[in-house]
Parts: C-alpha cells; structure tokens; sequence
C-alpha cells in the first residue's frame, strides 16, 4: 500500500494539538486559554519556514516538528499580549474574540507567560536532537525572542507611538518585532540541518529581511485587507496612532518597500552553498499573501 504523505503544516496542527493535552484539576481555565489562542486557525508560517528548510535539505520532518512548535508557541503568546489593552487594544484575533475578551485579562497576560515558558520546556524535551544542539536552539531563541529581538521590537513599537519615525527606525523596529522570529525560525533549520556558519548567516539575514517585508505587508492589510479573511480588526494602527510604514509612506511605496526587502532576503537565499526552493516559495507566499 502506497504510503499518504503528511503535509508540513498537517504535522504541526496535529502536534500542536499533542503538545497541548495537558491540564491541572485546581487551575484547568490556564490550559483553556492557552488552547484557545494556538490552536485557531493560523498561518504557522515560522514552524512552516523551519520544516521547509528541512526538507530542503533532505532532513527527516520529525527532527523539527517540536522546534518548530515551540515558535509557534513563541509567536502566539507575543500575539495574546499584543492585542492586551494596555498594548495594541485588539479585540479580534485569528477570526475569534482575543483572549482577554473571551477570558479576562488576567488569563490572557498569564497564559501568554505559559506559553512562553511552555516552549523552552518543549525544546529541552525535543526528541532525536543531541544536547550541544538543544544548548544552541536555545541560546538563539532566548536570544532573538528577547532584548536584543523581539520584545526589543514591541518595547519601539509601544515608544513610537504618536511620534513620527523616520524610515531607518521603522526598519529596525520590523526587523526586530517580527524578523527576529523569523530568522530564528530559519537558524533552527540551520543548526539541526548542520549547515555551516556562512549558511546560517545568510539564513538569518534572509529572515529578517523577509520579516520586515511581512510587517510592510501587515501594515497594509491592517488599511486594505479584508477582515474576514485576515481574522483581526481593520484600522487599528490608526486608531493606535501607530508609527506604521504608512505613517511615512504612500500604499504605493509601502508595496515598493515590501518588494524591496523581500528581494534582499531572496538574494540571501540565493547565497547559500545548496539550493532552498521550498524555503523560497514561502518567501513568494510571504510577499503576495492577502491574510
Ligand atoms: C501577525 O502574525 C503578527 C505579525 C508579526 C505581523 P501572523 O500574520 O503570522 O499571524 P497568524 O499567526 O497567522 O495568526
Ligand atoms: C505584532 O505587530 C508583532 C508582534 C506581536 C511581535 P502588530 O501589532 O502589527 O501585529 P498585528 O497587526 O496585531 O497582528
Ligand atoms: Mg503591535
Ligand atoms: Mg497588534
Ligand atoms: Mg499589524
């Protein structure tokens, strides 16, 4: 009988679902709220990033899929806290109420802390991956989900707010709120495919660029998108007083940046010693997506 291939994205909804059969008799409405939020329907386009790189490079899926979850899992308690009031105010998010509207606040800030928490516990128990390479994965990802990244983003983002940025700040701010995630994702394709340094290097640069292309693009779905499709509420960088690329540039432009930038990181792509032509698709889908 001839084998069904599981598809990349197929794996991660069914090991998300896995990851997350866990519960407490004294506190079960933490696991409710942290299920809710990860397990509506999503892009899962940095697990996605990971897996593609891997199959790129002929490694088995199996190898990444938890890695890979624990971005998601990453990615979903940065969103949990975004949309909080005393953030980005968002009621809506992957097509359902947020969290902190369909629970409270206070489960909303919580759940986010376990989510985060929770990934570093998976990447720890991740199997057939040896401990000097676990060390590595999670020596990145504290690293450009932090400080330095991430979080690094979101605290410009939060102080930008009102002011007008010029165009050098609003790169940084994208590459850091949302490449961060990105290039990690594609540094763990690195590190558990044994690429080498000059590889990861270009991996990690291709996925910052892409990331500032994605947020070109969120900036602009968040004026022209269609909400139903995108899942979360039209106009809220404007209501927000957000220094959003089209605070500084025209639709036009902004499209040109995204362009730009998404050129940048195929260009990284392109740099690397073997080709990545599952990888460069996602790219394409990155720059042409309208959710
Ligand atoms: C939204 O992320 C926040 C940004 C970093 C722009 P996604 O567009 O990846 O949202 P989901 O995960 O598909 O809901
Ligand atoms: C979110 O950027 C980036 C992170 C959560 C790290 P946005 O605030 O633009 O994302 P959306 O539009 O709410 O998804
Ligand atoms: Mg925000
Ligand atoms: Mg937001
Ligand atoms: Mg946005």
């Amino acid at each position: 009988m001839k084998a069904v291939k599981v598809s990349p994205l197929d794996l991660v909804e069914a090991r998300l679902i896995e990851l997350t059969e866990k519960n407490h008799p004294l506190y079960p409405s933490l696991f409710e709220a942290a299920k809710y939020s990860l397990l509506l329907p999503a892009k899962r386009f940095r697990p996605l990033l990971l897996l593609s790189l891997l199959e790129d490079f002929q490694i088995p899926l199996e190898v990444g899929i938890d890695p890979a979850c624990a971005l998601e899992l990453i990615h979903t308690y940065s969103l949990i806290h975004d949309d909080l009031p005393c953030m980005d105010d968002d009621d809506f998010r992957r097509g359902k109420p947020s969290l902190h509207r369909a629970f409270d606040e206070a489960q909303a800030v919580l759940a986010g802390d376990y989510l985060l928490t929770y990934a570093f516990e998976i990447l720890v128990k991740a199997p057939h991956i040896c401990c000097e390479k676990k060390i590595q994965l999670i020596e990145r990802l504290s690293s450009r989900a932090g400080a330095e990244g991430m979080i690094g983003g979101q605290v410009l983002d939060m102080t930008s707010q009102g002011k007008r940025v010029d165009s050098s700040t609003l790169n940084e701010m994208f590459s850091k709120k949302t490449g961060a995630l990105l290039g990690v994702a594609l540094e763990f394709g690195a590190i558990l495919a044994d690429l080498n340094q000059a590889d990861q290097h270009h991996l990690y640069h291709a996925g910052i660029y892409l990331g500032v292309c994605y947020q070109y693009i969120d900036d602009l779905l968040d004026e022209i998108g269609d909400e139903r499709e995108i899942g979360k509420p039209l106009g809220s960088d404007k209501a927000n007083k957000k220094a959003s690329s089209l605070t500084l540039f025209s639709k036009e432009k902004v499209k040109e940046e995204a362009y730009r930038h998404f050129q940048k990181g195929v260009e990284e792509l392109s740099n690397l010693s073997s080709a990545a032509p599952r990888v460069l698709t996602l790219f394409e889908k990155c720059f042409y997506r309208t959710k």
